[in-house]
């Protein structure tokens, strides 16, 4: 995957900047600062004719093109509206409407001059990172298994951020890493996210957790496999993969980023890498979606790598529950009850109800790393698109503060997420007549019942489930989002006290 290099620099003055792609951020009003002024002098005077004339208004997330002069090869104008009242939803449309216009343009490098806009914002180092992360995502595109010719690589390949002369340049710095290290992140998810199910197994996202390991010092892998599984005791994981050709994987990566004796935080993530539902076969429509349903498996890897990448001083486990969920003569069929790790019988009344069965077990797994919180990662319900649709994730936690911290972490990173009950009364949809519990409700509020079933096996800790099914892809354009990386890492980083 090509990455795009993004930098922070000092402006300098402007007769220095050169650059096939000057992008400039611009208020709304009628006046140039003085450095923009000797630099439309340089170009002919045609930033401020496209002021005058009233082609480039500077409302929020507005742009216009002109042609660039002596040096300078084209130039991006784009409109800021008020930045003394920039807020994170403003900052995001700023920077999309940036990147996608500068990523699109035939420009080899570009230059990002913020000048007029750090001197007016209250905290310029969020519009930096908001700005390299837009950029990041911005720059991604799938192509592995499109035919080269199809698909035009990018042109642009490094962008320079000015920030300014009255910004402080190490925080100016640590933003920019902030923004890319999280972009990264969220494109790595992305690129395991859309990669096909023949493609991305449980022994491929076994075989990428080694390749990340091997990346950063601070990371290792190790991989449990089903016999070692079966030794666990692991019979609610083991039982979604007995119709699939492909072995079952449990996938564990550990960051160091404190002292060995500091207890990590957890991040838990089903790694489905494709859900047929099972002997409950899904319908045949839009099935193909299924593949994304590791979504959070991949999550795990995009802010593990975030995280390396920004060098948190806290430590964290990721554990990826991965396996295939298909029918066959030797599938799980409903009606059957499999013993989980935790001791607890669980009848399988849908085997379309999975991705709880995989969670399960691996949240009793954690438990030995005597976390400081659980966080799981989830394209769980269809339930939860129905309650929340595509914008927010659905939270559930056993601990209120833990809850707040996510709520907040997606509020700042403009990842957001909106929390849901799991009160007593809804666990007892989950009786069952033949087992310790029931893998489905017996009506109403799935995505709460799916959680209720999940908290019965992390009473040990401190405990979220995010439910990602409606954020972590779209159908239209279909692919995967990264979500909720840019919450997760945000949180991590609110934990590792680096914000
Ligand atoms: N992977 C699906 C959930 C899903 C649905 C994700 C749509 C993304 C888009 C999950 O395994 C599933 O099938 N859940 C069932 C649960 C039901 C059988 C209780 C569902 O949501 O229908
Ligand atoms: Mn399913
Ligand atoms: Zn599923």
């Amino acid at each position: 995957m090509a990455t795009l290099s993004i930098t922070a620099r000092t402006a300098g003055s402007a007769e220095l900047i050169k650059t096939q792609a000057l992008a400039v951020l611009m208020p709304e009003r009628k006046t140039l600062s003085p450095l923009l002024k000797a630099l439309d002098k340089r170009l002919g005077g045609t930033v401020a004719r496209s002021l005058h004339n009233g082609d480039f208004t500077g409302a929020t997330g507005s742009h216009i093109w002109l042609p660039g002069a002596d040096g300078v090869e084209r130039v991006l104008l784009i409109g800021c509206g008020d930045p003394s009242k920039l807020n994170v939803a403003q900052s995001k449309k700023i920077s999309e409407a940036l990147s996608r216009a500068l990523v699109a343009s035939p420009a080899k490098d570009g230059q990002i001059l913020m000048e007029c806009l750090t001197q007016k914002t209250k905290n310029p180092a969020a519009l930096m990172e908001q700005m390299s992360l837009s950029l990041s995502l911005a720059h991604y595109q799938y192509g592995q298994t499109l035919n080269k010719r199809k698909k035009a690589e990018r042109a642009l390949k490094k962008v320079a951020i000015l920030p300014g002369a009255l910004c402080d340049m190490a925080a100016a710095r640590r933003a920019v890493l902030a923004g890319v290290a999280t972009g990264q992140g969220s494109n790595l998810t992305r690129q395991l996210v859309n990669l096909p199910g023949n493609i991305c197994t449980p022994k491929f996202l076994a075989s990428e957790a080694r390749r990340l390991a091997r990346s950063d010092k601070n990371l290792t892998t190790t991989i449990v496999d089903e016999r070692k599984m079966a030794e666990l005791g692991m019979h609610s994981l083991l039982s979604v993969g007995n119709g699939s050709e492909q072995p079952s994987q449990l996938i564990i990566i550990k960051y160091q980023g404190a002292a060995s004796s500091a207890r990590p935080y957890c991040l838990v993530g089903k790694g489905i890498t494709f859900d047929t539902g099972g002997i409950s076969l899904k319908p045949g429509a839009k099935m193909d979606e299924m593949k994304f349903d590791m979504g959070g498996a991949g999550s795990v890897f995009g802010a593990l790598k975030a995280a390396a990448m920004m060098k948190l001083p806290i430590n964290i486990v990721g554990v990826i529950a991965a396996a295939e969920n298909m029918p066959s003569g030797r599938a799980t069929k409903p009606g059957d009850v499999v013993t989980s790790m935790s001791g607890k019988t669980i009848e399988i009344l849908n085997t379309d109800a999975e991705g709880r069965l995989v969670l399960c077990d691996a949240l009793t797994y954690v438990a030995r790393f005597s976390p400081v919180e659980v966080v799981d990662i989830a394209t769980l319900t269809g339930a939860i698109i129905v309650s929340l649709g595509q914008e927010a994730t659905g939270i559930f936690s056993n601990d209120d503060h833990l809850a707040n911290s996510l709520l907040s972490a997606g509020e700042r990173s403009h990842d957001r997420g909106w929390r849901f009950p799991i009160w007593e009364e809804y666990h007892r949809q989950l009786d069952s007549h033949f087992a310790d519990l029931a893998n489905i409700g017996t009506g109403g509020a799935g995505s709460i019942t799916a959680a209720c079933f999940l908290s019965q096996f992390a009473e040990d800790y401190k405990w979220a489930h995010l439910d990602i099914a409606g954020t972590a892809f779209r159908s239209a354009p279909k692919g995967a989002t990264g979500r909720p990386v840019p919450m997760l890492v945000q949180y991590l980083r609110e934990r590792a006290g680096v914000l």
